[in-house]
């Protein structure tokens, strides 16, 4: 893999000033959209490709809005409707598309298809979600966080749900922008351990528990996510996951004035309440809108 290449792979393989950089330009951006209508065209001429290996709403949306607003193109694409659909290598596409485009974004299932595509890739690669993590959608999320709260470092934020890759994403963000978090999941359910381990390392605030009231106590954040990720199969999750549910109750364990967030889609009912995600404490729809200036913020790292 090329080391003069911007790859945004994951968070915690940057330093954190780079990220805090990173979300500097994306808060820049953001004011420069509201009071111009226009943030210039920095990218113009540039091209972005998308290829979803799994659905998606926001990251598609964000990222083809985000890269129109800074000037550039985007060509959007799926292994169906590809060579790679029917046997072409990762590494021979990252060649071909490098000679084309001039940044790649991909979601995927697999950490070892998105580090093959960017050690053979000769332009930056983005990781717009896998199996692992979702860098994006946590760089979206600190943002959130500190717009409505101020800065996150030394806040308590409690995840009450399933250990999956956003759960990962969190953890890795506690040890670069120095907060607590207070993990609560089923025992079978618990995040990744390389991810705990890294964190440990790091000498980062990060506990795992499986009780959520107690991970809620004093919080000044919880979050949540679905309780069957994309390529989960649902097998007894609804069972295992009810007691983390999102609702009036835990939110009372938290600080009176604590937000809830959750990346989305979110199912309304399960892993959280509607009169939690409908409710003045949540911010799930600036979480949303703040995809689309996160990630211009990473676009602008890559690119220039
Ligand atoms: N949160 C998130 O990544 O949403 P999408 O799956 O719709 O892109």
């Amino acid at each position: 893999m090329s080391t003069s290449l911007k790859h945004f792979l994951d968070i915690h393989l940057l330093p954190a000033d780079t990220l805090r950089g990173i979300l500097t330009s994306a808060a820049r951006l953001k004011t420069a959209q509201a009071k111009l209508g226009s943030s210039g065209q920095p990218l113009a001429g540039k091209t972005l490709a998308m290829l979803f290996e799994k659905p998606s709403t926001r990251t598609r949306v964000s990222f083809q809005v985000g890269m129109q607003q800074l000037g550039g193109q985007v060509v959007v694409l799926s292994p169906d409707s590809m060579q790679l659909g029917r046997g072409e290598t990762i590494a021979d596409t990252a060649r071909v598309l490098s000679r084309y485009v001039d940044v790649i974004m991909l979601r995927t299932s697999g950490a070892d298809k998105l580090e093959e595509l960017a050690r053979h890739a000769t332009v930056p690669v983005i990781n717009g979600l896998t199996d692992e993590s979702h860098p994006c959608q946590i760089m979206a999320d600190i943002m959130t966080y500190e717009e409505r709260k101020g800065p996150i470092k030394d806040a308590v934020v409690a995840w009450s749900g399933d250990g999956n890759n956003v759960a990962t994403s969190w953890i890795h963000a506690a040890g670069l922008f120095g907060f607590e978090l207070r993990l609560a999941c089923p025992a079978s359910l618990q995040p990744s351990s390389k991810a705990l381990a890294w964190a440990r390392d790091k000498g980062a605030r990060v506990s795992v528990g499986t009780d959520p009231v107690a991970a809620a106590r004093g919080a000044d954040c919880i979050v949540t996510d679905t309780w069957v990720s994309m390529g989960d199969a649902a097998g007894s999750r609804h069972e295992m996951l009810a007691p983390f549910q999102v609702n009036e109750s835990l939110m009372s364990a938290a600080k009176r004035d604590a937000i809830f967030m959750h990346c989305l889609p979110a199912h309304r009912g399960e892993e959280v309440t509607e009169s939690v995600f409908d409710s003045p404490q949540s911010v799930v729809w600036d979480e949303a809108e703040n995809r689309l200036h996160a990630q211009k913020g990473v676009l602008l790292w890559c690119l220039t």
